[in-house]
Parts: structure tokens; C-alpha cells; sequence
């Protein structure tokens, strides 16, 4: 077998040692532009986890490469003249030079032909059996070939300059230093025993307006030095990229539809790229290394082998990049969490990815956490340190005992909008179950306002009484407050119950629907009815007659449903709102009826009780409503008297491309919640009670609501609670032999945890 490899960076000569050492016969060559010992980078960092699997492929790189490391396990966050520490963190660094050089002398050694200063063109080795391209980010191959791998290249907001020095750090070091043009901020780690990495990052704008865009090397350097002089002792900031006109570069996000073509096969960061912020970079290029060379061993049949190690490698790259992504837009919006005090901008920076949790910081540090406990506590006025998912919130005069929210959950289950037996039962056990707030299902405000005939009405006089007696018994035997959801389902409407055909049209007995344009949901829906001034103003009373209902029954607190294409949700979207009145066209004229119900609403709701608005902050479809539109929308809500924003997404169109995963609509909280500075909700595959204390640690929400987790389970907040050893939870009194046997039974489960940890290690 003859392999050509173009590029000998991490990827190619890791793949040419693990394929070479599997298959002695191979006949490899690399092909690589420069000299052995140019490199336009200073350091790499690893993991445990990554260099775990080096030893595995190539035990003799690793003791190469272990001998070479320096490791630390702090990370400093200095900001505002304040340093944080958190500890346990378990990083290795290397020069990305020294690691070169270990991978060409294993390479050499095996027999690998690596050839230097050459300029690689594939067509000069179309018979090689394999062409692997690891000629980097810029790949010109993959460039000549973008067509057959669908190539697709995102460049980022930021810029950045990657600058040596013989400043010795003892941390992971962050620094953020505020200009008159914008933020500027560092990412610093030493790496071998004299030199440190300095990566100097900032906004575009920024970079042009502090005139580094026309700057030379030395005069951006001289800027780095001025501006983080604090920080480098007295030591200077090095380019090995002087040759460059300016050394500033912009991040590309690289994608590929496809991997190989033929016989090239894509590989490291000529495949993909994943942000220097996580440092995953050469991880994944000496993986994909691996993962290559195990699928050629294992196929004899070429494109076999390449279908496999695409597959494989995708899963973990698409892992990373999500990580990635969110890490590289935590460095893009420094601005927007430059508010946040300086012990929630460390904790909301170390847990930028997502992935990192209040539970994984407890791990490495449990002083870390400790202090950040106790400061969130003392800010939220509890009387002792607590999980933050049990610190108090307060919204007007409603003081609520944490920040689990059960969230708005439409159960099918009424008749003629009368919530029965089961609302008690449901919404009651619910309330017993710790949760600081609990809302009702969206309640409709008219009959041709429900999605379902199952759906909960406020409407007649008849469902005062019947709302009134679950709010009694959530104020008389729980501690959870209790909010009243209002909405009117407009264009998606008349539809069946949840677990039929959810979201189509009833079989028959279909009532006539309405919205702001003649726009139907989905195929089978009916066209609704653009809704005249007239019909506008009878839902308006019908809000306001609603609202008035829900105080006489002693709601805590009301929600306007903006959100999920419903009828106030259909006007702020421009997908369903086409109107050329002034209720259509600009964000502003969508907002207008939407903002008319909420001010009418507000006119009669108590000025001591609160409201929250839910939005959808993305359609996820082209051309419709986007995160930007999103922070207007929140910041129009909040202008009119709105105390928190309820930040769900989607479900307002059929041509959605939602982006799930854990936690995957937090995001746009955080960003309404930073950029305006006011109370959110987030809501959204949040499923335990560690990402819940991450969610408000970090400030990414006030509050979090839970639905399906509180499905299968009433008594999430009564469980974590235990589970967190937070004992000033209440229970219900009734309950308290379950809470003590529950407690023995975790202790128990520990023991026996332990004691089996402690088996394996003997
Ligand atoms: C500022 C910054 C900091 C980073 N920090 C880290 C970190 O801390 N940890 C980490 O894991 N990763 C980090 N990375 C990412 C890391 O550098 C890359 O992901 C990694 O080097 C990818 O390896 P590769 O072999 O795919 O590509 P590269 O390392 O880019 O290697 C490609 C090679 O191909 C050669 N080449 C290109 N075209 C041709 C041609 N036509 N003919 C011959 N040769 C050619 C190039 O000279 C180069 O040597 C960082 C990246 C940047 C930009
Ligand atoms: C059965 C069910 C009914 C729902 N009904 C409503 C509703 O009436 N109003 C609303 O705003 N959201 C409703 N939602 C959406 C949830 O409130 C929540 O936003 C969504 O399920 C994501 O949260 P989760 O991942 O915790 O389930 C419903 C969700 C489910 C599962």
C-alpha cells in the first residue's frame, strides 16, 4: 500500500506512526512545506483523556511526549483587578515545536519518508493509494476538491495574535482588560520550562478601532505588552509569525459535508476545526489519526475504511465543535457578561462550553465551589450557604423559595376548559414536590382560543372555582407559588390532544381559527382568519377578563404566552405575519398587538404581583425570527412592565432546523439576560438538578424551569435536595418518614459505591 500524506503537521505524522507501527510493508511518505523545525505556534495543551489514548496507539510517543509535559491545575481569571482561582483543572502543555519533533523522529524512525520544504500538489500523486490530506485549516487540497466534501467555512468575530513568552505562569491564566475601543483578553499557559503561550483575542470592531489592522508586528506586539503589562512581569511578547504583513487571524470554523473523495481522505484541522478556547485542536487531529489508521487496518476495502472512520470520528468532532461553538461565543460577547461581578464572570467563563458542571467544579475544587456558594447565597439574601438552585428569588413582592420552576405543560384533560380532579392531583403534587414556582398549562382564554378540546380554559365563572381550589391547596400545603399561563392559540388551534395526532386538525368538529394572516400551520390545518380590529380588541378583552378571573382565584403570578407560533407568537413572527397594516412589516409593528395585550393585562394585574412574557427566541428557519430579534423582543416586554422573560424557541414553523442537545435554549437566555441585564427563565432539555445550580450560578437564568424531568418525576426539588444535602427543604410534614428513609437510602448507596471503588483499587 502506498500512502502520501500532504502536510506534516499533528495529524499527518501522527497517522503515518500508528499506520506504519500496524503495517511495517506500507510504504508512507510526508510531504511537508517547511523546514523541520518551523512552527508558527508556542504551545499545545492535552488532557488526561487525550493523552490516554496516544498511549494506547503509540506507547513510545507517549513516554516521549510525557516526559516533555509540564502540568498544572489552576486556572486565574483576572478581571477587574480582582484574580480568581479555581484549582484540580489537570491540564498538560507541550511546545507545539517539541511535539513536532518527537512525532518526525518516531515517524523517521519506523521508516516513514518525510520529506521537507516540499509544496505538495495532489495531482502529482494521484496513484497513491491513499492521498491523505493533513495540509491544515487552509487547506489548499480540500479547497481545489470543496464541491465533492461540501466544504463550508464560517470565519468569527474575533481576531487574535499567538505570542510566546518568558513570562512563567503557574496558572491557566485569563485576563480581560477593558479599552476605550472594546475588551481585549488573554489566554496564557506555560508550556515548557522557560516559555509561555500569551493568545491576545478581541472583537474585529475593536481590533480596527485600536488600529491594530494597520499595524506592523512589532507595534501590535508593543500594544499587547502596554495592555497586559500587569501580567507578564516584566517580561516581553515574542511573534515566531513576523513574516506575516499582519499577525492577526480570524478563527475559521471549518465543516465537510463529506471527508474523502475517491482515494483523498480529509483529516485533522483540513477536516474540521474546533476553537482554540478549548484547546481541542490538536486532540482531534491526533485522533482522527488513530481512528484512520484502525479503519484502514481493519478494511481491506478503501472507501469501507473511510465510510468507518467518518462515522466514528463525526459523533466525537460534532461533540467538541458544539463545546467549541459555545466557548467561542463566550469569547466574542466578553461585553456582554462584563457586568456580572467578578466571581460570577469566572465561574460563567470556566463553564462557557456547557459542558464543564457545578458538579465536575466541585470535583476539581470544592473550595472553589464553597466560596461560590456562599457568595450566591449571601447575595440572594439567605440566611446560610446553599446550592444555588435553592437560593431565593424575589419578582415584585412574590418571594420565591428557589429557582425551580415547574414549566407550563398542557395536559389534554379538561372539558369545556374546566380543570378537574386531575389539575388537583397534577399540579398539586407538583407543588408539593419543592419546586419554588409552578405554572398552570397554557389556559385559553376563549374556547376558540384552546389547541385542543382537552385544553384548560378561564373563561366562565365556573373555572374560577375550579382554578381556585388547586391554588388553595398549592397556599395551604405546600411552599410553591403558583403561576396562571395565558394564552390563545390562534392559527394553531383546533387541533387534537397531545398523545393523538399532536398538532394536527381534529377528524371533525374543527372550530373556525384565526391569526394575524391567512397563513396555515401545517398542510392539513384550515387557513385562519386575519384577524380585523375588531376580533383584536375581543381577544384583548378576553385576556383582560381572563387575567381578572385568575387574580380572584389567587394566582401568584401571570405569564403571557408569546411563544411556539400560538396567536401572539404568530404576530411577532415574520413567517406568519404578513400583514401591511401597522400590526405587520418591522419587528416593531409585530410587536404591537402583542404589546397591547400585555399592556392591557398589566393594567389590571396587581402592581405587587408579577409577570413574565414567554417568547420564542429563535424560529430556527432562515428568515425568520433570530437570537438578535430575540433581545428586542425581551427588551420591548421589559420596557412595557414584563418582571422576567420565559426563554423557550421554535416550534412556530414547520420548516424549523432546531439544534437540540442538553440544555441547548439556555444560551439565548444568557444572552437576554446579560445583554439587557434583566430577569430570565431558561427552559429547554434541563434535566437535573447539576445543571440547574450551573444555569444560575453562572448566570445564565434567574430561574429554571423543568418540564418533562417534572413528568416523571413530581418531587425533583424535594430529591436534589437530598441528594445535595441541603436540609432546609421543606417536606411535607405528612412525608417526612419517606424524606428519612430516602436519606438513609443514599447513604447507603454511597457506602456501597465506595466500598466497591475501594475493591477495584486494592
Ligand atoms: C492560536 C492557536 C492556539 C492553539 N492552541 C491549541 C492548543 O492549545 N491545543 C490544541 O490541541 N490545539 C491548539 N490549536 C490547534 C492546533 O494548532 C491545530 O488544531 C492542529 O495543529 C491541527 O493539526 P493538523 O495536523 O491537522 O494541521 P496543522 O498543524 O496546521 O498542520 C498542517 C501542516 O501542513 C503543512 N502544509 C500545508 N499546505 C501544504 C502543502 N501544500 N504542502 C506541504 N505541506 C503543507 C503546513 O505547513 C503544516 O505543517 C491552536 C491553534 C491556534 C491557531
Ligand atoms: C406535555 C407538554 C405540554 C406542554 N405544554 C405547554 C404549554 O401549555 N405552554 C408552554 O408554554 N409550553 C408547553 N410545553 C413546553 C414546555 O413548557 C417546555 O418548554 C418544553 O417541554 C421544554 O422543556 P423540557 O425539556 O424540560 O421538557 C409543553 C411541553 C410538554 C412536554
Amino acid at each position: 500500500m502506498r500512502i502520501v500524506c500532504i502536510g506534516g503537521g499533528p495529524a499527518g505524522l501522527f497517522f503515518s506512526i500508528v499506520m506504519k507501527s500496524a503495517r511495517p510493508d506500507a510504504k508512507i511518505v510526508v510531504l511537508e512545506r517547511n523546514r523541520p523545525d518551523d512552527t508558527f505556534g508556542w504551545g499545545v495543551v492535552f488532557s488526561d483523556q487525550t493523552l490516554g489514548n496516544i498511549a494506547a496507539a503509540d506507547p513510545p510517543t507517549y513516554e516521549r511526549i510525557a516526559q516533555s509535559f509540564v502540568h498544572w491545575d489552576d486556572i486565574d481569571v483576572h478581571y477587574r483587578g480582582r484574580t480568581i482561582r479555581a484549582g484540580g483543572q489537570g491540564f498538560a502543555g507541550i511546545a507545539r515545536k517539541r511535539l513536532l519533533r518527537i512525532l518526525q523522529e518516531r515517524a523517521a524512525s519506523l521508516g516513514v519518508d518525510l520529506r521537507f520544504e516540499v509544496e505538495a500538489d495532489d495531482e502529482d500523486h494521484a496513484r497513491a493509494d491513499v492521498l491523505l490530506i493533513a495540509d491544515g485549516a487552509n487547506s489548499a487540497t480540500r479547497r481545489k476538491y470543496a464541491g465533492a466534501f461540501g466544504t463550508t467555512l464560517e470565519p468569527r468575530r474575533n481576531r487574535y495574535i499567538w505570542l510566546g513568552t518568558h513570562r512563567r505562569f503557574d496558572a491557566f491564566t485569563f485576563a480581560f482588560e477593558e479599552t476605550e475601543h472594546g475588551w481585549f483578553q488573554v489566554h496564557a499557559y506555560q508550556f515548557d520550562a522557560e516559555l509561555g503561550t500569551v493568545i491576545v483575542e478581541c472583537r474585529e470592531e475593536t481590533w480596527r478601532a485600536a488600529g491594530l489592522d494597520t499595524a506592523s508586528a512589532e507595534e501590535s506586539i508593543a500594544f499587547c505588552e502596554r495592555l497586559f503589562a500587569p501580567y507578564l512581569g516584566g517580561h516581553r511578547l515574542m511573534s515566531n509569525a513576523k513574516h506575516l504583513a499582519n499577525p492577526w487571524i480570524s478563527f475559521v470554523q471549518v465543516n465537510n459535508a463529506r471527508w474523502f473523495h475517491g482515494n483523498k481522505v480529509l483529516i485533522g484541522d483540513a477536516a474540521h476545526t474546533a476553537h482554540f478556547s478549548i484547546g481541542s485542536g490538536t486532540k482531534l487531529a491526533l485522533e482522527d489519526a488513530i481512528g484512520l489508521a484502525g479503519a484502514l487496518r481493519r478494511n481491506p476495502e478503501l472507501t469501507r475504511a473511510f465510510e468507518e472512520y467518518e462515522a466514528e470520528r463525526r459523533i466525537e468532532v460534532l461533540r467538541l465543535q458544539n463545546a467549541a461553538r459555545n466557548s467561542t461565543e463566550w469569547f466574542e460577547n466578553v461585553a456582554r457578561y462584563a457586568s456580572l461581578e467578578p466571581e460570577q464572570f469566572a465561574y460563567s467563563l470556566l463553564t462557557r462550553s456547557q459542558r464543564l458542571t457545578h458538579d465536575n467544579l466541585r470535583l476539581r475544587d470544592r473550595q472553589y465551589i464553597a466560596n461560590i456558594e456562599a457568595w450566591l447565597s449571601q447575595r440572594a439574601g439567605a440566611r446560610n450557604p446553599v446550592p444555588p438552585m435553592f437560593t431565593p428569588f424575589r419578582l415584585r413582592e412574590l418571594e420565591l423559595p428557589n429557582r425551580v420552576v415547574v414549566s407550563p405543560m398542557a395536559m389534554y384533560s379538561c372539558v369545556d376548559g374546566t380543570p378537574n380532579d386531575f389539575y388537583l392531583v397534577h399540579l398539586g403534587a407538583r407543588a408539593q414536590g419543592g419546586a419554588g414556582l409552578v405554572f398552570t398549562e397554557m389556559t385559553c382564554v376563549a374556547p376558540d382560543g384552546r389547541i385542543s378540546p382537552g385544553c384548560a380554559g378561564m373563561w366562565r365563572e365556573e373555572h374560577v372555582a375550579a382554578w381556585q381550589r388547586i391554588v388553595e391547596f398549592a397556599h395551604t400545603y405546600t411552599r410553591a407559588k403558583i403561576g396562571l399561563q395565558l394564552g390563545h392559540a390562534g392559527p394553531k388551534g383546533s387541533t387534537q390532544r397531545g398523545w393523538e395526532e399532536a398538532d394536527e386538525p381534529l377528524p371533525d368538529g374543527n372550530w373556525p381559527v384565526m391569526g394575524p394572516s391567512p397563513i396555515p400551520f401545517g398542510e392539513r390545518h384550515q387557513i385562519p382568519r386575519a384577524m380585523t380590529r375588531a376580533d383584536m380588541e375581543r381577544v384583548t378583552e378576553q385576556f383582560v377578563r381572563a387575567a381578572g378571573m385568575g387574580l380572584r382565584c389567587g394566582f401568584d403570578m401571570l405569564e403571557l404566552h408569546c411563544a411556539h407560533g400560538y396567536l401572539l407568537s404568530s404576530f411577532i413572527t415574520p413567517l406568519t405575519n404578513r400583514r401591511t397594516d401597522a400590526y405587520g412589516g418591522s419587528l416593531e409593528n409585530r410587536l404591537r398587538y402583542p404589546l397591547e395585550v400585555f399592556a392591557a393585562i398589566r393594567a389590571v394585574w396587581p402592581a405587587y404581583k408579577p409577570m413574565s412574557v414567554r417568547i420564542s427566541a429563535t424560529d430556527w428557519v432562515e428568515g425568520g425570527i433570530t437570537p438578535n430579534d430575540a433581545v428586542e423582543i425581551a427588551r420591548a416586554f421589559d420596557a412595557a412592565g414584563a418582571d422576567l422573560i420565559d426563554v423557550s424557541a421554535g416550534q412556530t414553523s414547520r420548516l424549523a432546523q432546531p439544534v437540540y442537545g442538553r440544555m441547548f435554549q439556555t444560551p439565548f437566555s444568557d444572552k437576554i439576560r446579560n445583554e439587557l441585564r434583566i430577569a430570565t427563565m431558561a427552559v429547554g432539555n434541563i434535566t437535573d438538578a447539576d445543571q440547574v445550580n450551573s444555569i444560575v450560578a453562572a448566570g445564565r437564568a434567574d430561574l429554571v424551569a423543568l418540564a418533562r424531568p417534572h413528568l416523571s418525576d413530581p418531587y425533583f426539588s424535594l430529591h436534589a435536595a437530598a441528594q445535595l444535602g441541603y436540609d432546609e427543604q421543606h417536606w411535607p410534614e405528612q412525608y417526612l418518614p419517606g424524606r428519612d428513609q430516602y436519606l438513609r437510602n443514599l447513604r447507603r448507596a454511597a457506602q456501597i459505591a465506595a466500598e466497591a471503588a475501594s475493591e477495584v483499587t486494592k
